[in-house]
């Protein structure tokens, strides 16, 4: 039997892609810093938690859309390196919410192609939602449709704390030439080792910072930030960074097309 997103063809995909959007020119990788689910809770009364439980509905409906829209990868910002500051109570409900969402939707996950990794310091996690991931990490690896990546216990410093630590070592070991470390043999050491640089960084609730998301990463992404609360964000929402992300000229540095042309070169 084959699946929905493993079938779906380049071709299928462009025909799932709302009309508004040019898909050559969809972001290949996505990353979402998920804020908000406290307020959007808060503003409806509710206890803060209540907004982690539906960011996660917001999540699934996000990864759907990206798989379908042709997005090649999913980041998603779940728990950071800070987030252990909060009451305890609320760490605790993120963790096991966090097994069960795995538990329930792993089936899911397979049946449609997604290869999901967790990156992150992820030692420092509960024993059992290690063993979860694990799981699912290896049950996904071989998967061909959209990466999921989430972000749980990460930090963009402590990322590349642990990648100086992993070179050193090498280094002192007479492994590595320290002169012969290039941005290549760094991005090899990082969580995200092996993905390309995300295209497009959306962070939700209004925020207009990065918050030690992705710090290596996100050199050249743009930045798309728009005041929907996490749990509010849905295919309208989705489609308006897209449509924002293709309105950008990427310069990376350089001349954009026009005046390069403009310029007689
Ligand atoms: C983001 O929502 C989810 C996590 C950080 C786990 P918040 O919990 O930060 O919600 P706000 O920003 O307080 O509203
Ligand atoms: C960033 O949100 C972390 C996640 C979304 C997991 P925070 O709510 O922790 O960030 P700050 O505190 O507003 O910078
Ligand atoms: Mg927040």
């Amino acid at each position: 039997m084959s699946h929905r997103l493993a079938a779906t063809s380049n071709d299928a995909r462009a025909k799932l892609c709302p009309a508004e959007l040019d898909p050559v020119r969809v972001p290949a990788h996505v990353a979402v810093i998920m804020d908000g689910n406290g307020r959007w809770a808060q503003a409806r009364g509710l206890p803060r938690v209540m907004g982690h439980r539906a960011g996660v509905e917001a999540l699934k409906a996000t990864l759907r859309l990206c798989s379908d829209w042709g997005v090649k990868a999913l980041t998603a910002y779940a728990f950071s390196t800070e987030n252990w500051s909060r009451p305890g109570d609320e760490v605790n409900f993120l963790m096991t919410l966090f097994e069960r969402v795995l538990q329930r939707e792993l089936q899911a996950l397979e049946a449609e192609q997604v290869r999901i990794r967790f990156l992150g310091d992820l030692d420092a996690l509960p024993e059992k939602l290690q063993a979860l991931i694990a799981d699912a990490t290896a049950r996904t690896a071989n998967n061909t449709g959209i990466h999921f990546n989430v972000c749980t216990n990460y930090g963009g410093r402590r990322e590349l704390v642990l990648a100086a630590q992993a070179l050193a070592t090498r280094a002192a070991r007479g492994e590595l030439e320290p002169s012969s470390i290039d941005e290549n043999t760094l991005a090899a050491e990082l969580f995200t080792a092996g993905e390309q640089d995300p295209d497009l960084l959306i962070r939700t609730s209004g925020e207009r910072r990065i918050s030690n998301f992705l710090l290596w990463q996100l050199a050249y992404a743009e930045i798309h930030v728009t005041d929907v609360f996490w749990p509010d964000f849905n295919r309208e929402a989705l489609l308006e960074a897209l449509l924002d992300y293709q309105g950008r000229r990427r310069r990376f540095g350089g001349l954009d097309d026009l005046r390069a042309g403009a310029l007689g070169s």
